[in-house]
Parts: structure tokens; sequence; C-alpha cells
């Protein structure tokens, strides 16, 4: 398959692939909602998630990716989708989702009560795979219209409708950043209903491949200072040296894209990297660090 080069290139096992492939072929995927199978911008790098996140999903389990900010939640998600052949449905949680907003809800239609299909029925529906966007944003027992349609039973029932069933090749993915401001505490049933993968941290290797990826015509050499500067805050970050804030993969590729425009390769990094952070202790010592990895008298000539 040639669309899943990116997986054989990185050995993911071929023995999975060869399950995708299957799955692929049984289930067709209906004529209306063909575009919403969506080539992601980027492949996501890191063979041993995409080969558990596929395991899971060949056998009918949910996956909830867990990690901090930029590790390639949603990009995964997407890939997943991609690599399966499924239509997506994005669905963003926050504090007012309700069941509502996610199953449906009532519309007049000539003067008859009908159902305004939600997301999740769409995704039911068609054999999508919905994606559960930053899921512990949303309150707990709005949450709870799920736990049918998540386990065993595979089925949508709201009291007043039919009863439905999850189209076979249906999927959810869950993304979520614990801890974070404004998060809830997942509760234990909802979390009983996934797979859980924690994203782990990047190493230099993934994250070269993410840089030339997005940036193909930078240096070689320029792009190992930002990696360099990214492990070394990543490093600084797990010994709780400095916050997660300045470890911020997504302001990293922001950087380099006005860098790519005339930007002096500093002023980008204090753009995307260092004013992360609004403390003016921490602002320092990550100034420091990016002092060792991208000397001030850098020009753009030194990255593209
Ligand atoms: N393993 C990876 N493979 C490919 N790209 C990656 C990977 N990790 C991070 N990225 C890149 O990092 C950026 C952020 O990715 P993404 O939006 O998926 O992160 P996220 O984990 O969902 O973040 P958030 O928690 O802030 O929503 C993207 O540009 C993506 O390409
Ligand atoms: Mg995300």
């Amino acid at each position: 398959m040639r669309d899943l080069e990116f997986l054989e290139e990185q050995k993911v096992s071929p023995a999975l692939l060869r399950e995708v492939e299957r799955f692929r072929e049984a289930y067709e995927v209906p004529e209306d909602v063909k575009n919403r199978i969506v080539k992601p911008p980027i492949p996501f790098y890191g063979r041993e998630i995409l080969e558990m996140a596929i395991a899971a999903l060949l056998q009918g389990e949910n996956v909830l990716l867990s990690g901090s900010k930029a590790t390639g939640k949603n990009i995964l998600a997407e890939n997943l989708a991609f690599i399966f052949r499924r239509p997506s449905y994005n669905i963003s949680f926050n504090v007012n989702t309700d069941s509502s907003s996610l199953i449906g809800t009532d519309t007049f239609v000539e003067n008859e009560v009908r159902l305004r299909k939600g997301p999740v029925y769409q995704c039911a529906a068609k054999g999508g795979f919905g994606i559960f966007d930053e899921i512990n944003m949303a309150k707990n027992d709005a949450v709870s219209v799920l736990h049918a349609t998540l386990d065993y039973r595979r089925i949508i029932d709201v009291p007043g409708y039919d009863k439905i069933e999850l189209h076979p090749a249906a999927r959810f993915i869950g993304t979520m950043n614990y801890g974070y401001a404004g998060t809830k505490e997942l509760n234990e049933a909802l979390v009983s209903r996934f797979l859980v993968i924690d994203m782990p941290p990047l190493t230099e290797e993934t994250l070269m491949l993410i840089l030339k990826k997005n940036f193909p015509k930078a240096k070689e050499e320029g792009l190992r200072h930002f990696a360099g500067l990214f492990l070394d805050l990543q490093l600084k970050a797990q010994n709780s040296e400095i916050s997660t804030k300045p470890m911020d993969l997504r302001g990293m590729i922001g950087a380099l894209k006005t860098i790519q425009i005339g930007i002096s390769p500093r002023k980008a990094v204090t753009m995307g990297i260092t004013n992360k952070s609004f403390d003016m202790f921490e602002k320092e010592i990550i100034g420091d660090i990016v002092m060792t990895r991208i000397p001030e008298e850098w020009t753009g000539d030194e990255v593209f």
C-alpha cells in the first residue's frame, strides 16, 4: 500500500499492516462521507506508539492519548483515522459539552420533533473515527451518556429515540492533557472504556524527522541546534528546573517558519519558545539555555 509507506519506513510490524489492509477491505466508506477521509499534513513519528494504537483499534478498542502539549496527540489521532481509511469526526470537549452536543438535539421539522444528529451519532452510524479532543475538559456526568457507546454494548441509546448500534468500523480516540488548568479528573468508569497511551518524550531521532518533514529545505546542521534546544528544555522540565511552558514543539515549528521569511533565529526562538513563559525568573533560565544553542549573531542562512 503506497500510502502506508511512512509506516513501513518506520518498520511498523508487517503483520499489523496486513491486518489494517484487511480492515480497509472489509469496510466500505459511504460515498457521502468520503470527504471526511483526510490525509494528515504530516506523518506521525514513533513506531511503538503507532503499533500500540493500531493493535488496539484493530481489536475494537477505543484509545485515549494522554500527554502534555504538542506531543502529537491530534496528529496521531488524524493519522490513525487515515491509516484505517475511515472518515474522521473531530469533537472538541469543553465545560458546556453535554449529551445533546454529542448525540443530538431536538429540532422541529414540519411540526414534528426530530433528532438533529450530533457528531457522535453520525460517527457511529457511518463507521467513523471520532476524535474526542480534550476529553477531560467536559463534566463527568455529561460524558456518562457515552458509556454504552464505548463499551461492549456499542450502542447509542437516548431515551425518546431509536436505539442505534455502532457501525462495526466505528472507533473513538480521546486526547487529554492531564492536570492542565480547566481539566477535570476523568472518572474511572470512562477511563476503563479506553486503552490508554501515554505520549513519550521526544527523542533526537524523532525530533529530527519531524523538523525535516516540516522544513525539507532546511540545513541539517541548523536543525540539529533546534532539536538540541528542545531536548535541553525537555530535560530541564523533566527535572523540574523549569516548567513545561517553553517545551513547545508547536512554538519551535512556528519560530522556524518566521526564520524562513527573514526573522533572525534568536528573535524567532524568543517568540516561539522563551516568551511562552511569563515568569521573569524562568525566562532568564530559558534565555541561558537558548544562548548555548542559538547564537545571537546567527542569521537565517545558518538554518535555510
Ligand atoms: N511524534 C510526532 N510525529 C509528528 N509530529 C509531531 C509528533 N509530536 C509532535 N508533533 C508535531 O507537534 C505539533 C503539535 O502536535 P499536536 O497538535 O498533535 O499536539 P497535541 O499533543 O494534540 O497538543 P495539545 O495538547 O496542545 O493539543 C504538530 O506540528 C506536530 O506535527
Ligand atoms: Mg491537541
